[in-house]
């Protein structure tokens, strides 16, 4: 994301705009943990104790288009996005529509989209990148998690033209294009890429979902909705979402809190059927757990009370 962020600056500066910097962002994003991104993010929980937040971005409401034609002025570089906003959002699919909204404002207005698939990019719903299901294209991209398939990596990828300023030199890392981060990367596209990848995933996914549909209908003291695309799923709890999770790391599923009292659940891209049969009856015995344990503070309130 830092790579995509001065990717969007430098292009504005080699076409001779050197005062458009800034960066349109959205309330509940979150873009990273370096000091720029923790201010893209703008969410106040991580970006305290860190000293001064590096300026440049303006955020605005999730989803509000006058706030965005608002907040755009000659000093404006880019708007940047995550295709569904995950951590902070609590897995909150961006609608297409504004999507399409902002790219015309990006383009009407000279300025650069940017979309974070960080968590979205990679398979994770469903497609290679998350934009290709929604009829919108970005000028510059990020992307991490699954693209080395485990092996630590990032890139952020650019269309030839928002890229112009990113020549030789002018952007690297310690470990930037490491010949075994490439090969793994590499290794990953190869199996993602291979015939009818993404036409199994599609089908478990949609059995996925039809599963936590189910349980969500037969525990709705526990689950009041499901979330998100492919495998980026969000359960938005009734109880406490850590609750939620410690439930279901008793019955050893690994799931991850998010905003808005959701848990995320991310299965590994390669998941089987059965295995996806095997998480649900797991949620099912984490659910059922939760009911009794709920059933039982109220019996001991009443008693006591
Ligand atoms: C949407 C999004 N962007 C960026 C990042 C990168 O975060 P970090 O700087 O912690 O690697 C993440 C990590 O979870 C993410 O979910």
């Amino acid at each position: 994301m830092e790579g995509a962020i001065k990717c969007a600056r430098k292009y504005h500066a080699v076409n001779g705009a050197l005062e458009r910097v800034r960066i349109i962002t959205f309330e509940r994003a979150f873009h990273g943990r370096t000091l720029a991104t923790l201010a893209a993010g703008g969410q106040k929980k991580y970006l305290e104790g860190f000293g001064p937040v590096v300026e440049g971005f303006d955020q605005v409401p999730f989803g509000d288009l006058a706030a965005v034609k608002r907040a755009i002025g000659p000093t404006t570089a880019a708007i940047l996005i995550e295709p569904i906003q995950s951590e902070g959002g609590g897995v909150h699919v961006v609608d297409n529509q504004f999507l399409r909204e902002l790219r015309e404002l990006c383009d009407t207005n000279g300025l650069l989209l940017v979309l974070d698939e960080v968590q979205t990019g990679m398979g994770r719903t469903s497609d290679l990148f998350a934009f290709q299901h929604t009829g919108v294209t970005p000028d510059i991209m990020a992307l991490a998690k699954a693209l080395g398939g485990g092996f630590p990596m990032g890139a952020f990828l650019t269309t030839a033209a928002a890229g112009k300023g990113m020549t030789a030199g002018t952007h690297g890392s310690t470990f930037g294009g490491n010949p075994l981060a490439m090969a793994a990367g590499n290794a990953t596209l190869d199996v993602m890429l291979a015939p009818g990848f993404f036409d199994k995933m599609r089908r478990n996914a949609l059995l996925l979902k039809q599963r936590l549909a189910e349980i969500k209908d037969r525990h709705p003291a526990v689950i009041a909705e499901i979330r998100g695309e492919g495998y980026l799923v969000g359960l938005r709890a009734m109880v406490p979402n850590g609750q939620l999770v410690d439930a279901l790391r008793a019955e050893k599923v690994l799931a991850v809190a998010a905003g808005d009292n959701v848990v995320r659940l991310l299965p590994p891209l390669i998941v089987s059927e059965a295995e996806i049969g095997e998480a649900i009856a797991r949620l099912y015995r984490a659910a059922t757990a939760l009911e009794h344990a709920a059933e039982k503070a109220q019996v001991a309130q009443e008693a006591t009370g």
